[in-house]
């Protein structure tokens, strides 16, 4: 934990949906940022989220447009279901919740599109809920650093790991290390175990 945290401070990427204000980050920012980020890369969705938020700037403009309009911002990022759900959740937490993205995990898991991960890192990231935010990179990092096989009961093994690899605060900041730390050194192809600074705490060697 104490050189993640640490390569993070140094290290950690800049990225426009992590800036805070006061301790967390914008749910807006938040809710648009992982929705593209679901089945897309950071470098893939940065251009696009930048232009999605000029030109829906928030929860009201997004869910009054018109799902043509959403979908020509869109265009590009693939998987369109993605966009037509972010609508309906946008017009759901307009209409229902006073334009107000919900914080709490099990509220934000019955809206359209935002799944386990999802809700949990809007519940994380933008409200500061001690959740578990764990992605397909956080996922591989917890395989390879606990030395554990693709197998069986997957997800309540992994979660079980990740309670022992997240502290008990600031988990937010811990996930989003994570994800980074895996982008630069634990990499699903060809990790960078020779330079990775926590090496000596892993058995997985590429
Ligand atoms: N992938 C999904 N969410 C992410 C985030 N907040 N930072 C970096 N990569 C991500």
């Amino acid at each position: 934990q104490r050189k993640i945290k640490l390569y993070y401070k140094k290290s950690g990427r800049l990225l426009p949906w992590r800036i805070k204000v006061r301790k967390n980050q914008d749910p807006y920012k938040t809710l648009i940022s992982e929705i593209m980020l679901q089945q897309t890369r950071v470098k893939a969705v940065l251009d696009y989220y930048k232009a999605f938020l000029i030109k829906f700037p928030d929860i009201k403009s997004l869910a009054l447009a018109r799902e043509k309009d959403i979908l020509i911002a869109w265009a590009g990022l693939g998987y369109y279901r993605r966009a037509i759900n972010l609508h309906r959740t946008a017009k759901i937490i307009n209409k229902e919740y006073g334009g107000i993205i919900p914080s709490e995990k099990i509220v934000l898991r019955k809206l359209p599109g935002i799944g386990e991960y999802t809700s949990s890192a809007i519940a994380s990231f933008a409200y500061g809920k001690e959740e578990l935010v764990i992605d397909t990179n956080v996922e591989r990092f917890i395989q390879r650093i606990f030395n554990i096989k693709q197998d069986t009961s997957k997800v309540y093994k992994i979660k079980e790991l990740g309670e022992k690899l997240f502290p008990k605060k600031k988990r937010s900041d811990f996930a989003q290390a994570i994800m980074d730390f895996s982008n630069d050194y634990c990499t699903k192809l060809r990790p960078k175990c020779n330079t990775c600074i926590i090496s000596r705490y892993c058995d997985y060697k590429s």
